[in-house]
């Protein structure tokens, strides 16, 4: 836990909870390491597996996650490659396109490259910073007098390239998958529509209900639809172990793929510990399943 992102503090939370939840059971002896630099170097010898509780940066774009497999020590969650890929939302968006997983309309925009501006039809649009996480350097893009301050401060943050995305409208849901299998999803209601860094960490008024406690009987089919999906990008990606895929629900029903997360929070309201425990798990239960299937790649 820990780390050097600047998910550390979220990390932190994750972690501790984590450590409690799998101390509770009294089947592991769990020594909590605090990471304050991008190396393993901390971590006691002789563990017999790592329980990644890093968000962000290096310990979530395959940096840790290569080291350990350096040490030949399994780990927690998709291996170095998928979590490279995850981690970078335009190698994503390319590997979706190709394995035909519904992702929104994307382009682009280089450094020192001289953008088009977007057409109005085009707009309302989004731009992100494609590596970055914690909705930092995302932004909605309403007028054309808005694009290229957007753009810039994602090209500034990334330093390459930035993403720029269709705006979905409609409703943002999320489906957490363990070994393979999709948990219930859920759906995300910021107040507002838009779930940004404020709603997602400072905000009380940002409700997580289950799609499948929605009154309307067409949520039903819709989750049903978002489970395959997620397990069609979990596959696309090469995930193992847990990962959240986060989505867009145009109005007429059609979901898009924005994101996957390949080391989800652990904190007391975070969504995939939520959403395991409502298949019956404990959220300790959940936590021994994530260990479970810990592994490492060999080379
Ligand atoms: N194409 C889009 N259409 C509508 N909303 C979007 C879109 N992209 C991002 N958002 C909003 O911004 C939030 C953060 O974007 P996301 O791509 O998931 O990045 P992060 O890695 O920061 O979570 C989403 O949860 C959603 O509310
Ligand atoms: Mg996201």
């Amino acid at each position: 836990m820990g780390g050097t992102s600047s998910e550390r503090e979220v990390s932190l939370a994750s972690g501790a909870n984590v450590a409690k939840a799998l101390e509770s059971l009294g089947k592991f002896e769990v020594l909590p390491t605090i990471l304050d630099s991008d190396s393993i170097d901390a971590l006691p010898e002789n563990v017999d597996a790592a329980y990644i509780a890093l968000h962000g940066g290096w310990g979530e774009n395959g940096g840790v996650q290569s080291a350990l497999d350096a040490a030949g020590i399994p780990y927690t969650g998709p291996g170095a490659a998928a979590s490279r890929i995850a981690m970078d939302k335009i190698e994503t968006k390319r590997i979706l396109d190709s394995a035909g997983v519904p992702t929104p309309p994307w382009r682009t925009v280089a450094i020192g490259e001289k953008p088009a501006l977007p057409p109005d039809e085009a707009l309302p649009c989004v731009v992100k910073a494609p590596r970055d996480g914690s909705s930092v350097g995302v932004h909605l893009v309403n007028t054309s007098a808005e694009f290229i301050p957007a753009l810039e401060d994602c090209l500034r943050i990334d330093g390459r390239e930035a993403l720029v995305e269709a705006y979905i409208p409609g409703r943002e849901t999320t489906v957490g998958i363990i070994a393979g299998e999709p948990l219930p999803a859920i759906e995300i209601i910021a107040k507002g529509g838009w779930y940004g860094y404020e709603e997602k960490y400072n905000s009380s008024e940002t409700a997580y209900p289950f799609l499948a406690d929605s009154a309307d009987p067409a949520d039903k089919a819709l989750e049903k639809r978002l489970k395959e999906i997620a397990a069609e990008a979990w596959r696309a990606i090469g995930c193992r172990g847990v990962a959240r895929v986060d989505f867009r629900v145009a109005p007429d029903g059609s979901p898009f793929v924005l994101e996957l997360n390949t080391s989800p929070g652990f904190t007391s309201h975070s969504l995939v510990p939520k959403a395991g425990i409502c298949t019956g798990l404990t959220f300790a239960g959940v936590c021994e399943r994530i260990l479970a299937e810990a592994a490492f790649d060999r080379r």
